[in-house]
């Protein structure tokens, strides 16, 4: 299966200068190191979805957006649709991230529709899924990580499911730099493969990337993806410097 890198910019690069100043970089970095074997995705704040989107056209970096809302269009203030998305050229959107589910509510249910609302306009879905500290302290993470794969799948048929890629993000290690062991990251696959294998078919859950996400950097990425077993990562901080970004990609590449 193929190794994904992939790049949560959040809500920064905040002003024109520093959008260009990081595409510039992205280019000189990661460009001139040469050809690379993962598959690349960026996800830019919406603001700079179009620019992104044609820069990286027949570059070989995806672009996708940060959060998407379950209706195609209409009064609902703030929101952006897949639809949207859709047409000025994305091709994928993080679904559930734990930011959105702690600072903004969202619901399993609500990651539900989301992610079924991605599917119809053909936009590939990168759930997230995690415990926090409580859950893991608990014991619970198992239970966790399948109610929100359960729920998040609710009515997805078998032909969407390879379009999805999953990412565990244990939340007590996102922007943290605590970090679990590559022991327990490949426990939360295999359950994560295990469920899926459940609800549709080994077959299929063998076709869904499982990626790791929290606090990843260069120096930490063998651990977390490699020794792991995991399909690749998705990168916040780090993906701000395509400089360390590159780093992470090329660790990936090499094994
Ligand atoms: P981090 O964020 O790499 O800064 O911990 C990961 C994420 O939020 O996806």
């Amino acid at each position: 299966m193929d190794k994904y890198v992939i790049g949560n910019l959040k809500m920064n690069l905040l002003t024109q200068a520093e959008r260009d100043h990081y595409l510039k970089s992205f280019i000189d970095e990661v460009y001139k190191a040469g050809k690379f074997k993962s598959r690349l995705i960026i996800c830019p704040p919406s603001f700079h979805l179009e620019k992104f989107i044609d820069f990286f056209r027949g570059k070989k970096v995806s672009v996708g957006a940060q959060n998407i809302y379950f209706e195609q269009r209409g009064s609902f203030t703030g929101e952006i649709s897949a639809l949207m998305i859709k047409s000025f050229g994305a091709e994928w959107v993080i679904v559930g991230h734990s930011e959105r589910r702690r600072l903004f509510g969202e619901t399993d249910e609500v990651c539900n529709l989301k992610l079924r609302a991605a599917l119809e306009e053909k936009i590939k879905p990168i759930l997230c899924v995690g415990e926090n500290l409580d859950q893991r302290k608990n014991d619970l993470t198992f239970e966790v990580v399948s109610r929100q794969i359960e729920s998040a799948l609710k009515e997805v048929v078998s032909t969407q499911i390879d379009k999805l890629i999953i990412a565990y993000e244990p939340i007590w290690s996102v922007g943290s730099d605590e970090i679990p062991s590559s022991d327990e990251v490949m426990q939360v696959k295999i359950l994560i493969r295990k469920k899926i294998s459940e609800l549709y078919s080994p077959v299929l859950a063998e076709k869904v990337p499982i990626l790791y996400g929290g606090s990843v950097k260069p120096k930490n990425v063998k651990q977390l993806c490699l020794e792991a077993g995991m399909d690749g990562v998705l990168v916040g901080r780090e993906s701000l410097v395509p400089g360390e970004f590159l780093k992470i990609v090329q660790s990936i590449d090499k094994n």
